[in-house]
């Protein structure tokens, strides 16, 4: 636009203008063209990263021993992602640029170097004031909907109850408040960016038109061409525009620094696995003045517990609901760190083993069953096919623990057999079913310990037969069993007892001393009691 002014209006030289239109088209083809390759490597990189972490983020969040923020990590992840490959970068990218443009002001006229300079600071300072004010609201806002989020997904997963109780009203009223929180807090700091944004934009095109003024000014006083004029106020709007773009991209930035933090966190928060080639464990397990806390104030959930085990035994933990029977097992699954004791399997120490092995020695059922939405076989299997298992010892080791768990006829009762599918949690079986097949999953692989946690609450006479039968082969084969349940039956056999009251040993030893116990003391909950309470 300067050569415009400079060579043609002066000069009235057409073919000039010719020219100088045939450069500009080029020029600025090159420049789209550049922005076009620049944004498709911004997303190939954005696709790269997300092949290169997601599935170490995702594995991150799964060994987390206490809860967090991992079932939102990929959300996280998702959002640090966009910020590298969306605006928030370019806008970065394109700052380097500032200087060069501050330059040639300079090189025009120092006094619209200095304008210039004056300029980008004005709005870098607005940009910090936006930050400041909508720094903390940010924060909160992120963490209010996201919850509300996941709240809404629970809820209408559990439709069915909610319609059948009546609650219908009463949950959508108290749901809708808590995502107007969410939203509220929301908008408030996106009315403060967008005031920001728009203090900033007016900013920039006062300065565009100042600078005209300035250029105008200065070329009355002969200090520049009066094509630099039009030079100026481009070079102005040209070194504001990557901050402006700053300003704008804030929300999305400031949104992926939190999502960041939260995925340090995540990896600074895992337990840290050396992998030890540990030979196949006997099963031995010996744990020691376990203890967890729960929520500040709260008394411990788990206090100096110790339990201990080895091949053919069978170890019975009882006492009343809420005693910490189900917080034991999840605790010497692995699944729970605790606060304080040990646990060793065969002597080593549970952080020694890498987890997914040892995993492969242990059989967990836990209370709630726990199906995942798969087959009944690839449940039964853990899903080893998608591991890459072979499928034909996969198969073999599929039956064989329906087998054991007592449950191959009634898998093949289903319409589809061991290809029958179930949802979340074992939709699509009934609650007596889903325990045998989970069951069935506990005994995959003829794991070394087994620790059943209240396995025949939904079970039926024939059922709770064939659980009984499938413990007593297990301890057969040398297993170690651990078997938490407050209905006695299934313990009739056990080699030792352990009460539990309050998170608290109440009585631990051979199961005939503690029976005897039970029975002599009054004041404490005999058995019999123990078996009545329900939970
Ligand atoms: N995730 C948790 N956070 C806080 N408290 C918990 C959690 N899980 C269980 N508890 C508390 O721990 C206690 C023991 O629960 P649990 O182990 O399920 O008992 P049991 O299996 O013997 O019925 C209960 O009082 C319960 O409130
Ligand atoms: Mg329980």
């Amino acid at each position: 636009m300067m050569q415009v002014y400079d060579r043609v209006v002066t000069t009235g030289g057409i073919l000039t203008l010719v020219w100088l239109t045939i450069v500009v088209a080029f020029a600025l083809g090159t420049l789209s063209a550049l922005d076009g390759i620049r944004s498709r490597i911004m997303i190939r990189a954005g696709l790269r990263l997300d092949r290169l972490l997601s599935r170490d983020i995702l594995d991150h969040a799964l060994r987390m021993t206490r809860g967090g923020r991992a079932p939102q990590v990929m959300r996280d992840f998702d959002t640090v992602r966009q910020a590298f490959s969306g605006p928030p970068a370019i806008a970065l990218m394109d700052m380097p640029w500032v200087p060069i443009y501050v330059l040639v002001a300079f090189l025009l006229h120092w006094i619209l170097g200095v304008a210039v300079i004056v300029g980008a600071l004005v709005l870098l300072g607005i940009t910090i004031l936006n930050e400041r004010a909508t720094r903390d609201a940010t924060k909160a806002a992120t963490r209010t909907l996201s919850q509300s989020y996941g709240e809404q997904e629970r809820l209408v997963a559990q439709a069915e109850l909610v319609r059948s109780q009546g609650m219908r009203e009463a949950l959508v009223a108290r749901h809708v408040e808590r995502r107007a929180t969410g939203l509220g807090l929301t908008s408030s700091h996106q009315f403060a960016s967008g005031q920001y944004s728009s203090i900033a934009k007016f900013w920039r095109m006062f300065l565009q038109s100042a600078a005209l003024g300035l250029g105008a000014y200065l070329a009355v006083e002969r200090e520049i061409s009066s094509g630099a004029i039009i030079a100026a106020s481009v070079l102005m709007g040209r070194a504001l525009q990557p901050i402006e773009l700053l300003v704008g991209a804030w929300k999305p930035m400031t949104d992926a620094r939190e999502a960041l933090s939260n995925l340090v966190e995540l990896y600074t928060g895992a337990p840290r696995t050396k992998a030890f080639p540990l030979p196949a464990p006997a099963g031995r397990i010996e744990a020691r003045g376990l203890t967890l806390w729960g929520p500040k104030g709260a008394p411990p959930i788990l206090a100096n517990v110790g339990v201990e085990g080895g091949p053919g035994e069978l170890i019975g933990i009882t006492g009343p609901s809420g005693a910490g029977k189900s917080t034991l097992m999840r605790v010497l699954v692995g699944a729970v760190a605790p606060d304080s004791g040990e646990i060793r399997v065969d002597g080593s120490e549970l952080r020694d083993w890498d987890p997914e092995t040892l995993a492969g020695h242990i059989g967990y059922l836990p209370q709630d069953c726990a199906l995942l939405p798969g087959t009944v076989a690839e449940n039964i299997a853990r899903f080893a096919l998608a591991r890459g298992d072979d499928p034909e010892a996969v198969n073999r080791k599929v039956i064989a623990a329906a087998t054991a768990a007592g449950v191959h006829t009634l898998v093949t009762q289903l319409p589809e057999g061991y290809n029958h599918v179930v949802g979340w949690g074992g939709e699509g079986l009934s609650y007596g079913q889903r325990q045998r097949v989970a069951l069935a999953r506990a005994l995959y692989g003829d794991p070394a310990i087994l620790l059943l946690d209240e396995p025949n609450a939904a079970l039926d006479a024939e059922g709770e037969a064939a659980l009984i039968a499938a413990i007593g082969k297990a301890r057969a084969r040398g297993a170690t069993v651990l078997v938490a349940a407050h209905r006695v039956a299934v313990l009739a056999a056990a080699t030792k007892l352990l009460v539990l009251v309050g998170g608290r040993v109440q009585h631990w030893g051979p199961a005939e001393e503690v029976r005897q116990r039970l029975q002599i003391r009054a004041p404490e909950p005999r058995l019999a009691e123990v078996k009545a309470s329900n939970g």
